[in-house]
């Protein structure tokens, strides 16, 4: 079993039927979304979990009503803006991740801001996904690998060998994902990298999804046990033996970790601005 995520990863679902519920403007549930995020993320810290990672704008999410992507696009500039003291107070380093190419220079501007005055946080790395979709991710990781192996053919391409150029990079992989909003699907977020996470589809709306709730999830994921393609015989006499040699650790998950990768990795995806501040 296991005791603590290291990594919680969160679709953030449900603000438009938030508001929708209280005869309100879409943009009211997303400004509801944006001030529980800010909750969560305080949550999070007296969790002591290590890593958050939202889904704020999909790849797929450009086909809404052209004033609802305003709408976001304004709130993540506000959000960065009024955000960044408290972060940084709060020892939380941020980072964006996703296809920024298509971003106003502001809001360019104002990511690298913050990532930059946010570097120093040890206590939560928050990455926030704006338009952001896994099988882009994938794509740019495998052009990325390609162009800094311009000599290798693409059959030398391994998995391990792909992991430091996807866009999460160094993070480690997510022990938990939770989507709320009530739909069980991943809707093409991270999907290399939750290839052995918890799953947890909550029909909590987002604005609702409080400190209780994320207690929940914790609570369900410490009762999951994490075979990564084992037998139960096989994780039993491996924890046996993790406590007699007094090794036990609680469960953190044998995935790849920032330290276990390669230090010297360059990447030409397009967020290879905001890749240098995480390479140890
Ligand atoms: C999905 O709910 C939510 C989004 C597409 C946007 C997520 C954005 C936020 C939580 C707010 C801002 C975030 C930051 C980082 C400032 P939905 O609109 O699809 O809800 P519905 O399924 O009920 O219509």
């Amino acid at each position: 079993m296991n005791s603590h995520p290291n990594h919680i990863v969160i679709i953030m679902d449900g603000n438009g039927r938030w508001s929708k519920k209280r005869l309100m403007p879409r943009s009211v549930g997303h400004l509801m979304g944006a001030s529980n995020l800010r909750s969560v993320v305080k949550s999070c810290v007296q969790k002591k979990v290590k890593h958050l990672t939202v889904f704020a704008f999909s790849t797929e999410n450009w086909r809404r009503p052209p004033e609802e992507v305003a709408t976001l696009f304004d709130l993540f500039v506000r959000y960065l803006k009024t955000e960044i003291t408290e972060l940084q107070s709060q020892g939380i380093r941020l980072r964006v991740i996703g296809d920024q190419s298509a971003f106003t220079p502001e809001l360019q501007e104002q990511i690298n801001l913050s990532q930059r005055l946010t570097a120093n946080g040890t206590v939560l790395d928050l990455t926030v996904a704006i338009n952001y979709g896994g099988r882009w991710d994938i794509l740019q990781a495998t052009r990325a690998w390609q162009n800094a192996h311009p000599y290798e053919s693409l059959e030398q391409l391994t998995q391990e060998g792909l992991e430091p150029y996807l866009c999460t990079y160094p993070l480690p992989e997510p022990d938990l994902l939770i989507r709320t909003g009530g739909e069980s699907r991943l809707s093409n977020f991270l999907i290399w990298q939750c290839a052995y996470t918890e799953l947890y589809f909550s029909d909590v709306l987002w604005p609702e999804f409080d400190e209780h709730e994320l207690q929940s999830a914790m609570d369900w994921y410490a009762q999951r046990v994490r075979r990564y393609g084992k037998t139960d015989e096989q994780i039993k006499a491996s924890m046996s033996k993790k406590i007699e040699s007094g090794k036990a650790t609680g469960g953190v998950s044998p995935v790849t970790t920032a330290s276990s990768l390669p230090s010297n990795s360059s990447s030409n995806g397009s967020n290879m601005a905001t890749r240098p501040l995480f390479l140890k």
